[in-house]
């Protein structure tokens, strides 16, 4: 739904918010896994055009893309080693200019990964900065004198494996911090040359013409000058899970000047636990936008459901915040593997796209995927991830719609059944399932803008009602996998799990894992 500088006015809305809402429904797309045009058994660019089709009818505004730029792949990606290219394993600019000029023509936004924390070590600001202490580009990464004892600086620990943050240089006898792989050295936020050179980064694809960026890890980038030890009872945890310095949030306000100057968006990747954390990251002199991972990381119980929904709104609609949710990505096992069954996956998938805040979706969800298996002898990611980033399937020929059988992933499970071609021709799809909830959401004031408020529902039932204005909607997600009967207001069920009982009218009755939207009766 477009909000309007009159509407957002109207609504008493702060202009953070406004852009974020304006992005809709978002659908990531791990480019790698997407599908491939150039026959090499890895996605890319013209591939992503060529499914734009399916991108318009299942209804989304916004698309973001994992990291497209030259990269030596060490993380997939996020080891950027240009800013301002495109790695030619997915295309070349021009192929970029194309796609956004196809998803503008359907109104769909594409907001780019912009990796701010980190570059790659073949990034030539870290060639020149390794090259020699007095190199004009060493103070742009955190580089420090070994401990008394010769070991790293300080006692912290990096992601991906329990090993120490810091990788020794021999050819300069300094240490420098790398917060994920000894590949992906951090950026020293404080100089500014760095800062420049990333304001650099971010006008350069928004002269291009997209329309904003999901900042990877942004809340890793201000780093405060002391380093000090982490305190014993975190020795071994990865520092990336909560480090959050006050001076990030200096740097967000440069950032979002330039932002502003072109009124485009921003979605922070905040992976703090704390909601309470997290919604300092948003604002108007910050960010607009910021994913909350309290539903990501919880386990299918009614009750931490509801617990995080309560903590969540309680912080973000406390500090006029707008938030942003995903039930998946790239760096989590899928919804069907995580839960246990496609039922289940379903049935979060109404909550997903019913609350209030942003919903992101990842690419295969709306198939209702699960990950693939992978064997030993072809996993690639140093962090285990592999699963969730399989080849999407486009139909059930030998080849799924790709070039090649044998793509750089092995197949989801039940290509059969889980395609996009399959899931077209069968109403009650997943496919259906998520183009009929995200219609529900655009076609609803109370859906897409409205207000949240818990409902007491019966135990294993979440119940919420959304509303804005005269417009409300219910929605009831039964946990159990035994059908349950609640004592809930009537109405005329809008969308459910289960196709046949849309338009019917609701009488408190659920069946086993459903999930539904009800308008109630006036
Ligand atoms: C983010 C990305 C993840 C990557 C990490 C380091 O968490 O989502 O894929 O490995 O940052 O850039």
């Amino acid at each position: 739904m477009r909000v309007t500088r009159e509407l957002a006015e109207q609504l008493g809305m702060t202009e953070s918010s406004r852009r974020a809402v304006s992005s809709g429904v978002v659908y990531q797309i791990y480019p790698r896994s997407f599908r491939d045009t150039s026959g090499d058994g890895v996605g890319d660019l013209p591939g992503i055009a060529a499914g734009v089709a399916h991108l318009e009818r299942l209804g989304v505004d916004g698309v973001w893309l994992s990291p497209i730029h030259p990269s030596p792949m060490a993380d997939f990606g996020y080891d950027v080693a240009d800013y301002t290219d495109v790695d030619p394993l997915f295309g070349t600019l021009a192929d970029l200019d194309r796609l956004v000029a196809e998803l503008g023509e359907r109104d769909i936004s594409l907001l780019l990964d912009w990796v701010p924390n980190h570059t790659s070590d073949r990034h030539a600001w870290f060639e020149a900065s390794r090259s020699s202490r007095d190199d004009p580009r060493r103070d742009w990464y955190v580089w420090r004198d070994p401990a008394p004892d010769g070991g790293p600086p300080n006692n912290w620990t990096r992601h991906f494996a329990d090993e120490p943050a810091w990788t020794f240089d021999e050819h300069t006898g300094q240490y420098y911090l790398h917060l994920f792989l000894p590949q992906q050295p951090d950026l020293n936020w404080a100089n500014e040359g760095v800062r420049d050179a990333m304001v650099g980064v971010l006008r350069f694809w928004l002269e291009r013409g997209v329309a904003g960026f999901r900042a990877d890890v942004v809340h890793l980038i201000g780093k405060d000058a002391a380093l000090a030890d982490d305190p014993p009872e975190r020795i071994g945890v990865p520092r990336a899970g909560f480090h959050d310095e006050e001076i990030t949030h200096t740097y967000l306000g440069q950032i979002r000047d330039v932002l502003d100057e072109y009124e485009a968006t921003m979605v922070g990747e905040v992976n703090l636990p704390d909601a309470a954390r997290v919604v300092r990251y948003v604002g108007d002199d910050r960010l607009p936008m910021a994913f909350y991972f309290g539903l990501l990381y919880a386990p299918w119980e009614r009750d931490t459901w509801r617990d995080v929904l309560a903590y969540a709104y309680t912080h973000f609609d406390g500090a006029d915040a707008w938030p942003v949710w995903a039930l998946g990505n790239h760096d989590t096992p899928r919804q069907v593997t995580r839960y246990g069954s496609l039922a289940r996956a379903r049935a979060a998938a109404v909550v997903l796209l019913t609350l209030r805040g942003t919903p992101f979706l990842y690419a295969g969800e709306e198939l209702g995927l699960a990950d693939a298996e992978v064997p030993e002898d072809r996993v690639v990611d140093p962090g285990g991830r592999d699963g969730c980033r399989a080849p999407i399937p486009w139909d059930a020929s030998p080849t799924r719609g790709w070039p090649t059988a044998d793509p750089w992933l092995p197949w989801p499970p039940d290509t059969d059944d889980h395609n996009v071609a399959a899931q077209e021709a069968d109403p009650d799809s997943t496919l259906h399932l998520y183009r009929r909830l995200i219609a529900a959401r655009r076609d609803s004031s109370a859906l897409a803008l409205g207000w949240f408020e818990l409902l007491d529902g019966t135990a294993d039932v979440l119940s919420y009602r959304r509303w804005l204005d005269g417009d409300e909607r219910h929605v009831h997600v039964n946990f159990s996998d035994e059908p349950r009967d609640i004592a809930a207001p009537a109405g005329t069920v809008v969308v459910s799990t289960e196709r046949h009982r849309e338009g019917a009218p609701f009488t408190g009755h659920l069946g086993t894992t459903e999930a539904l939207v009800v308008r109630p009766t006036p």
